[in-house]
């Protein structure tokens, strides 16, 4: 349907952790099949060189760029490498995030501190750089991947991933209604449980839920959902692109929730 035609759109985080598909992936691959030109920025060279080749494959436009975006100087440089490449960024979709298991009291403050830097201080860095692109350009669309451990408790201890999403919802909001002026939208998304590489990988998350056990992670996770499964990378890859398209050029700070309808429910 091509519905990002002549669009350029920067996805931060676009590697992936392990094999299959993350959100980041599967959000640049998806942009790319619906016309878009595909900055992939990512701190893994290999993982953002991975998801270029297959977009490459599928006959799309893309570009791959090392950065690790938690530095203000590494974002300066991939704004200015993505202009210099395409001439314009339309969208920008911030998607890096770490979970790091621990209540208040276990968590390190070197973790807190990482987990911040990684989960907000990105996003606050990459929207400073862009925002004043895309407002020479008459707008553009945000979009902030955020969870739904923002706005409850999920079972599982991780203060530091839960608070920096909770602000990132605020940040989005904030910069939503200082930017619509000059068209800036800034929406986020908040995945629910979804079955992806960095579930499985975050060191801890197995050990909270089942004792380790990968496969019995996935069986309660499922359990949890009223649509009786988790949702995968794509589904946050569709929602990103309605977000990212002009179907939604009058939806500004919102939180799209795609969670099979698990906030809904108590317990
Ligand atoms: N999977 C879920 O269940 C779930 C649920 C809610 C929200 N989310 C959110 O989705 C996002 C991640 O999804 P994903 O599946 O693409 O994860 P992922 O870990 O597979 O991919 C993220 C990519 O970001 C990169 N990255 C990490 N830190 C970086 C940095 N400082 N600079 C540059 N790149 C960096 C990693 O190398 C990785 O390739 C996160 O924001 C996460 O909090 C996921």
């Amino acid at each position: 349907m091509q519905r990002l035609k002549g669009k350029t759109a920067m996805v931060v985080g676009a590697g992936s952790i392990g094999p299959g598909w993350g959100n980041g992936k599967a959000t640049a691959v998806t942009f790319a099949r619906e016309g878009a030109q595909v900055f992939c920025v990512d701190r893994n060279s290999a993982a953002a060189e991975e998801t270029v080749k297959i977009i490459a494959a599928e006959g799309g436009n893309a570009i791959a760029f090392t950065a690790d975006v938690s530095r203000a100087g590494d974002v300066e440089v991939m704004v200015a490498a993505c202009l210099k490449a395409y001439g314009r960024i339309d969208v920008l979709d911030n998607n890096v995030g770490i979970a790091e298991i621990g209540s208040v009291v276990e968590i390190s403050e070197a973790d807190w501190d990482r987990v911040f830097a990684v989960n907000l201080k990105s996003a606050y860095l990459a929207m400073k750089h862009v925002i004043p692109v895309m407002a020479r350009q008459g707008g553009g669309s945000i979009i902030n991947i955020s969870s739904i451990a923002s706005i409850r408790h999920l079972g599982i201890s991780y203060v530091s991933y839960a608070t920096t999403k909770a602000a990132m919802n605020q940040m989005t909001r904030t910069t939503a209604v200082e930017f619509a002026p000059q068209n800036v939208r800034v929406n986020a998304i908040l995945p629910g449980l979804m079955k992806t590489p960095m579930v499985e990988h975050s060191a801890g998350l197995a050990a909270s839920y089942a004792k380790g056990d990968v496969e019995a992670m996935w069986r309660a996770r499922d359990a949890q959902v009223p649509m009786g499964h988790m949702g995968d990378a794509w589904d946050v890859a569709n929602a990103a692109l309605f977000l990212a398209s002009d179907e939604s050029k009058y939806i500004t700070g919102i939180e799209l929730i795609v969670d099979g309808g698990i906030t809904l429910k108590v317990g």
